[in-house]
């Protein structure tokens, strides 16, 4: 049985997740609360193996539908390594990317269908959905901007504009769909005013 807290941050490549998740696992800390951060794709020993074949700039000929499936595969196996084991044991689970992650890009990037992606991840993840996802939203010229500042670039980080522009209109259309789970930040902020809301929503669903 579930007894901690699923929450997961999603957004472009460059919207701060990793580095608003790891400062929001700092002051959760502070707080004196049982967190834990983990990411996708990785996040344990198999799972790193599909990620380093996911992000492997060499392998541009990786159809649509294998990187959808390794995804998901990515992810399920993370779940039952990390974050449900973490969870029935009653931690804050930080999770840096996860199902919303595979709509926006393969089911809206890569023209798969938020639909079909959805059904595919249905069965990795079955009933372990996050409690609460932040959608930190930046625009296309600061996202690219912190993208080069982070340095080496990855496989998925090396498509066009127009790919990234797609994933951003995939996040939209996630967050019209399930306004609830979903709460969107504007990231284009400083890292303290981002992480400060971003605590707001990880607080209400802790402490209700
Ligand atoms: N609110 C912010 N203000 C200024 N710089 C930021 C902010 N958030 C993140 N950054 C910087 O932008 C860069 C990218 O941030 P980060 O790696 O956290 O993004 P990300 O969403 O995790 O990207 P990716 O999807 O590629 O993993 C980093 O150099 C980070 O220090
Ligand atoms: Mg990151």
């Amino acid at each position: 049985m579930k007894k901690g807290f699923f929450i997961t941050f999603e957004g472009n490549d460059g919207a701060g997740k990793t580095t608003i998740a790891l400062a929001c696992k700092e002051r959760l800390e502070q707080a004196g609360i049982d967190v834990i951060y983990t990411r996708e794709p990785g996040g344990s020993k198999i799972a790193e193996q599909i990620r380093n074949i996911l992000l492997d700039p060499q392998n541009k000929e990786m159809d649509a539908r294998t990187e959808a499936i390794l995804y998901a595969a990515a992810r399920r196996q993370h779940l039952m390594d990390i974050v449900a084991p973490a969870l029935e044991q009653g931690k804050v689970v930080l999770c840096d990317r996860f199902l919303d992650s595979s709509l926006a890009y393969q089911g809206v990037g890569r023209d798969l269908g938020i639909e079909a992606i959805e059904q595919l991840n249905h069965f990795a993840i079955h009933n372990l959905m996050p409690d609460q996802t932040i959608f930190l939203s930046v625009n296309e010229e600061i996202a690219n901007q912190r993208m080069h500042q982070r340095g080496e670039l990855n496989r998925l980080d090396q498509e066009k504009d127009e790919f990234h522009r797609k994933v951003r209109q995939g996040y939209e259309i996630l967050l019209k769909r399930d306004p609830k789970r979903i709460k969107k930040i504007d990231a284009s902020r400083s890292i303290e005013e981002v992480s400060n809301d971003a605590m707001e929503v990880i607080q209400k669903i802790i402490y209700g």
